[in-house]
């Protein structure tokens, strides 16, 4: 079962399937490494005889991600490099999948050997191979004039000697990562709170979900002012969605909450115009949280799950907020509005005081929330906050599975940056400097002492703006969806 939701287009990548071999007429992918003495074959599986000559005969190295194609006894073989032969980690196997994958058009069927590991092979093969192409009315040709366009994936790869458990889990895992990829690729005239409230519905249902939508007049009659001062400028009206996964004898109660702005463009502290059209992936951490509750439940982890999870629009109108303006948030906490721009920490604040209303074990939040974080840590690695253990559990994770994440603090010394004259606190500071860890800081204003806290900031690792890497597409890359999986794994066992 992979996802069957109302999109206007989704992307496309491989079928995997396990088997015991590779079948009659397969293109055979088999792995290559950099040894003391050149290129290796590091497994033996599916390399026929002959091949290690015919590699160094064509002069391919083992280099991490190099391809080479070679014909052996009639059987094309596709090498695929991995590095240094002593350094091969499941991250090398993903990434270097992920490269071979990506040439694999025209193939109908392959085969690969599961040896480094199932999970890292279907998520090299799953997401490596992930192509979106949107509204492309000549994506499927192969003209040559429509160069962006990407042919869609349609290879069959077996994974041989892949354990049908291990196999189903990475499948699920790999299906949640692209399912909100495509939500985050979505153009925002298509996906606005009320449509994208409409695909968790959808999402809901296929997994064994529960699900409650909380429109206008329901956020108006609870108090939510944080996201109803977010969607005020929208003609399209804000929404919070919640999701349940709830399995008999779960212990442990995790919240997760992720920043759903279909579409960022500042409201009345408009931005910039050049490149605000990326901000149709502001909605990241909210597709990720999509995904992750939507994996726990297929997967059945022993948890309870609670997403929370605040959509809007933010519109400049005559009707948006203004800066300057106090808004209440669910729960209470007064804010001074002073950046129309820094909206994401608004909506969060009301999603995280109602989640925390419920007495969670762990919050696990994440949000495209700050440019800051970019500066600080660039493209790929996410910045995460809060409580000192689950933000390093959560750190470590990322790096584990890898999604780069990096720890980082709430500083004292910015508590009086939030500091208003005439409300509670305001959502942004007069520096120019730590601009991640102050919107940290106000985030951690509405969570309760006695709740873990982890807050994971995705602005540049939610979006790949350059060229496909990797198992990394171009646009949106699906992080941190593993990440936030693998703690739950590992908060479970605790
Ligand atoms: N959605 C943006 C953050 C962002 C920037 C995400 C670049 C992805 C790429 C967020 O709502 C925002 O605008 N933040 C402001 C905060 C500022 C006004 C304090 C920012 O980072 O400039
Ligand atoms: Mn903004
Ligand atoms: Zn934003």
């Amino acid at each position: 079962m992979s996802f069957d939701v109302t999109l206007p287009a989704r992307g496309t990548t491989v079928r995997a399937v396990a088997g015991s071999a590779a079948p009659e007429g397969a293109v055979l992918l088999v792995p290559v490494a950099q040894g003391e003495d050149g290129v290796e074959l590091p497994v033996t599986q599916l390399a026929p005889k002959g091949l290690l000559e015919a590699l160094v005969a064509v002069g391919a190295k083992g280099t991490a991600n190099e391809v080479t194609r070679v014909v052996v006894d009639g059987t094309l073989v596709i090498a695929y490099g991995l590095g240094d032969a002593n350094d091969i980690d499941d991250e090398a196997v993903r990434r270097a999948v992920g490269a071979v994958t990506r040439t694999l058009n025209g193939v109908e069927k392959a085969a690969i050997s599961a040896e480094f590991g199932v999970q890292p092979v279907v998520e090299g093969l799953l997401l490596g191979g992930y192509v979106y192409n949107g509204l492309k009315s000549t994506a499927n040709t192969l003209d040559d004039d429509n160069t962006d366009a990407e042919l869609p994936q349609t290879t069959e790869v077996t994974v041989v000697g892949a354990d049908e458990k291990a196999f189903e889990q990475a499948v699920i895992v790999a299906e949640s990562v692209n399912l909100a990829r495509d939500l985050v690729n979505t153009p925002s005239n298509f996906l606005y709170p009320e449509s994208y409230a409409a695909v968790m519905g959808e999402v809901a249902s296929a997994a064994g979900l529960d699900i409650e939508v909380l429109d206008d007049k329901a956020l108006e009659d609870q108090g939510f002012g944080g996201i109803l001062s977010v969607g005020r400028g929208s003609a399209r009206t804000p929404r919070l969605v919640h999701l349940t996964w709830a399995p008999s004898g779960a212990t442990k109660k995790v919240a997760l909450v992720g920043k759903g702005i279909t579409f960022d463009t500042g409201g009345i502290s408009l931005k910039p115009g050049s490149g605000m059209e990326d901000m149709i992936s502001d909605m990241g951490g909210s597709a990720a949280q999509l995904g992750v509750i939507a994996a726990a439940a297929r997967l059945e982890l022993p948890v309870r799950i609670d997403a929370w999870l605040p959509l809007a629009e933010n519109m400049p109108s005559g009707t948006a907020t203004r800066p300057g303006d106090v808004i209440t948030h669910y729960g209470g906490i007064t804010s001074e509005v002073i950046n129309t721009d820094a909206e994401g920490r608004l909506v969060l604040a009301d999603a995280i005081a109602r989640a925390c209303e419920d007495n969670p074990d762990y919050l696990i939040e994440t949000a495209t929330l700050t440019g800051a974080q970019l500066v600080a840590l660039g493209n790929r690695t996410s910045g995460v906050m809060g409580s000192d253990d689950l933000r390093d559990l959560i750190a470590e994770t990322g790096r584990a599975v890898g999604e780069q994440a990096w720890a980082m603090p709430l500083l004292e010394e910015q508590e009086d940056e939030l500091k208003s004259p005439i409300a509670d606190i305001r959502n942004t500071h007069n520096a120019r400097t730590g601009g991640m860890l102050f919107a940290g800081l106000y985030l951690s204003r509405f969570v309760p002492e006695n709740v873990e806290w982890a807050h994971i900031d995705i602005a540049g690792p939610a979006w790949n703006g350059g060229g496909a890497w990797g198992y990394t597409p171009k646009r949106a890359t699906g992080a941190p969806v593993r990440t936030i999986l693998e703690a739950l794994n590992r908060l479970a066992a605790k």
